[in-house]
């Protein structure tokens, strides 16, 4: 079983992509699904059916389904968000202000992911190709699942009492704990969903993505920025798809027009150079500018088989060892010692180009690159040194952060 997701910026040709490659599959034998979580419903339109929020058959073994994140909302996220808001309310808090506090961004697409999960792991279909919504942040989101695992992690047992009281103040139900307990049990169930969700996602072996762009000037820069995010939370991207790329007209031809899509075929170029340069690890697709939008399941294969040849157009699973985003050594001393010395490494693809922010809470370290963001937590000898220093070393994909630690006096080897 293999999932692929099909992301990138809105109108770049995600949803036609995504149907073509599915339609392809099914075409040469394979059961594939192709679903789309983007509120925009422009999967039906690609296919030329009507689609629903379970899978229909369009063609044969080709599956097709529209998720609707908004009636997501009652499952899991939705019981963990009414006990919140009903917090919230028992604190004070102005009932408007308490739904507006309860909204988390993205959710919805989150949860729309779950329900590609369901899918994948029903059984059903050898592939499943996801048309996601307009952008890679979505993805972000799932830096979630870790975050909230290490707060329920901390937070319980040991402090649950302390906790406990305190909320139960807060809500101004001193004699009620069983709310409070109910809450903890939805957070952890919101939390394991993700966890489970994450899991499937950073699966090289089953998961990939495929990023799409068509190539203008702007879009390298991006590119690059949507790689190193999604490098940094250990996402496999194994393909760049180029869409609607233009022929260069041919010499004879004279005249404006000509001349435009001259220019418009030397641009789109340069654009793609750059982007075989940024790409190094992931191979830059180009698709080709149709003259008729390629809508309905032959015109779509077509369009796939000029994408794919013949390659798998399920991608081929990564079966190599992945670099850990962290790995520690030791420097100096001999690990008991005061004089020990630690580096702490921090794989950060395409670091030498983005603003790096590295902070320390508690026994978590965050690791920033430009917009993204994620928390890692601290080896555990590592928890009772300070930080001395960092450097970059490296470049582009291979770029690392190199942090030094020594012995916190305050709690090394204490007994
Ligand atoms: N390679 C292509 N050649 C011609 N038209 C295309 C191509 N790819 C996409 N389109 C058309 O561009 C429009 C936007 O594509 P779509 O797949 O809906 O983008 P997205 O899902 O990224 O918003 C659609 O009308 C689609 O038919
Ligand atoms: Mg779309």
């Amino acid at each position: 079983m293999r999932v692929v997701l099909f992301t990138g910026k809105g109108g770049v040709g995600k949803t036609t992509l995504a149907a073509a490659t599915a339609a392809l599959l099914a075409g040469s034998g394979r059961s594939a699904l192709v679903v789309s979580t983007d509120p925009a419903h422009s999967l039906g339109d690609a296919l030329g059916t009507e689609l629903g929020a379970e899978p229909t058959e369009v063609a044969d073994r080709l599956w097709g389904a529209h998720i609707e994140a908004r009636h997501l909302l009652d499952g899991a996220w939705g019981e963990l968000q009414g006990h919140l808001r009903t917090m919230l309310a028992g604190a004070g808090v102005d009932e408007l202000v308490a739904d507006e506090l309860t909204v988390l961004p993205g959710v919805e697409d989150l949860l729309a992911l779950v329900e590609v999960q369901r899918f994948a792991d029903s059984g059903a279909y050898d592939v499943v190709v996801v048309d996601c919504g307009p952008t890679a942040e979505t993805l972000r989101l799932l830096t979630l699942p870790e975050a909230l695992s290490g707060y329920v992690e901390r937070l319980f047992p040991a402090h649950r009492r302390a906790v406990r009281g305190l909320v139960a103040n807060l809500a101004g139900a001193k004699n009620d704990n069983g709310g409070w307990d109910r809450t903890v049990a939805a957070l952890g169930a919101f939390a394991e969903q993700l966890a489970g969700l994450r899991a499937l996602l950073a699966d090289r072996t089953r998961t990939s993505i495929r990023l799409v762009l068509t190539p203008e000037r702007v879009v390298a820069a991006e590119t690059r920025r949507t790689l190193t995010a999604l490098a940094l939370h250990e996402l496999r991207v194994d393909a760049l798809l180029a869409n609607r790329v233009m022929p260069g007209p041919p010499p004879s031809l004279r005249g404006p027009a000509a001349r435009w899509l001259r220019e418009r075929a030397a641009e789109q170029r340069a654009v793609l150079a750059e982007l075989d340069q940024i790409g190094a690890d992931v191979p830059v697709t180009t698709v080709r500018y149709t003259a008729a939008e390629p809508t309905g399941v032959e015109a779509l294969r077509e369009l796939a088989r000029s994408i794919y040849h013949d390659t798998d157009p399920a991608g081929s699973p990564d079966d190599a060892p992945v670099r850990p985003l962290m790995e520690m050594r030791r420097t100096a001393g001999h690990g008991v010692s005061r004089d020990t010395e630690f580096e702490l490494d921090v794989a950060l693809p395409g670091a030498e180009d983005a603003p790096l922010d590295l902070a320390r809470i508690g026994d978590d370290m965050v690791v920033g690159i430009g917009f993204s963001r994620r928390v890692v937590a601290l080896p555990s000898v590592l928890r009772r040194c300070e930080a001395t220093g960092a450097r970059l070393e490296g470049a582009g994909s291979d770029a690392r952060l190199v942090i030094t630690f020594v012995p916190d006096p305050g709690t090394w080897m204490t007994s």
